[in-house]
């Protein structure tokens, strides 16, 4: 075979593979495009929707946590509004007229819970109002524009079944029948495997919502009214106005008469007390709901402060537990274990009495 003859040979040879070869070339790219674009969230291939189908996205969830405490926020703005045209004039439907209080309390639970349970219907929703019937509610689309500019947040993932909301549509609930405005908050709360990591309290009549999510971001109202180095120096306890004679002497034994007390009310109000350093601890004695302080929680420990039960035991958000959380109540942003062993040792000093 003559030299040419072979290279001809050769040429053909590779002419009748080169339809497989670039089939499996073709092949391989889309299969290599495949796998690399599942990772990427926002495009959601065939294969990313059946391995995600589930998870929930926490950005998302942030998102519709921050509208859904605003829209219920709304709602109760709009109901002070009719309650005070209808105080103006006078004398019009008492008779068979819904209670306007009641009404703001139900108003927000629909808008809050029914606009989450849209868009996130799989996830376990837990609300102070869950009794009340709702229907004809305005739900929301998720907008992303509720975060500012600067927030950079990752699409992290989390598995359905281990996340439950908590929601408060409307704290302080007697002091806003009272016109004690500033004490209202709406509240929405994320935990995953019982531990709160995004927290929202929305304050309707003052306008502001502060948020945090554990490791993540922060509101910028909220990082507006957190001290950079709080002053703790002299122990300041906000304590509940409205059961305050037990607590207040609680603090003073286990503080001292030096110590300070600031009455307010709302446990969402309250936790912002110690977040803005006007308090350096929240002081609850009693029972409390965890939809009342699932959102604080979460706000504090983003800022790294804590809360616990009066034990110093962290509190369980998870969907099995009680609803109530019956073992009191201490929030700070600082010298938490001073404060705990503080008030064990009275309670231990105290114990001999009740023999
Ligand atoms: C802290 O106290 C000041 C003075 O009373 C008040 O103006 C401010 O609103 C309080 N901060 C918060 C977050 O409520």
């Amino acid at each position: 075979m003559s030299y040419l003859k072979r290279k001809e040979n050769m040429g053909r040879r590779i002419h009748v593979h080169r339809v497989p070869a670039a089939i499996v070339i073709i092949l391989l790219t889309v299969i290599i495009v495949y796998f690399v674009n599942f990772h990427q969230d926002e495009r959601p291939t065939l294969y990313s929707m059946l391995r995600n189908q589930n998870k929930v996205n926490l950005r998302k969830l942030l998102i519709g946590a921050i509208q859904a405490a605003q829209r219920g926020g709304m709602e109760v703005l709009e109901v002070t509004k009719t309650l005070e045209l209808k105080e103006r004039s006078k004398g019009k439907t008492d008779e068979g007229a819904n209670d306007p209080f009641t009404d703001a309390d139900g108003r927000s639970h629909c808008v809050m819970k029914e606009g989450l349970h849209r868009i996130f219907p799989q996830i376990k929703i837990f609300s102070e109002e869950d009794k009340e019937s709702c229907s004809n509610v305005n739900t929301f689309d998720l907008d992303p524009t509720v975060l500012h500019e600067t927030a950079d947040l990752p699409n992290e993932l989390a598995d359905i079944n281990d996340v439950t909301v908590w929601i408060d549509p409307l704290d302080a609930t007697q002091e806003f029948t009272e016109k004690l405005y500033q004490y209202v908050t709406t509240m929405v709360c994320v935990a995953v495997k019982g531990k709160p990591i995004i927290g929202v309290i929305h304050s309707p009549f003052i306008g502001q919502t502060a948020w945090a999510w554990v490791d993540n971001s922060m509101s910028e109202y909220l990082a507006s009214i957190h001290p950079v180095s709080p002053d703790t120096s002299k122990p300041l306890i906000t304590v509940s106005r409205s059961h305050a004679g037990s607590v207040k002497d609680l603090v003073r034994n286990v503080f001292g008469e030096k110590s300070e007390i600031l009455t307010a009310a709302g446990a969402g109000y309250k936790v912002l007390q110690v977040i803005s350093n006007n308090a350096t601890a929240y002081l609850h004695s009693t029972k409390i709901k965890k939809w009342d302080i699932c959102a604080g929680d979460a706000i504090l420990s983003a800022l790294g402060g804590t809360m616990t039960n009066l034990k110093g035991e962290l509190i369980d958000y998870g969907p099995d537990g009680s609803p109530v959380n019956d073992q009191g109540l201490l929030a700070t942003l600082k010298s938490h274990d001073e404060y705990i062993n503080k008030l064990i040792q009275s309670r231990k000093s105290a114990a001999p009495v009740h023999r």
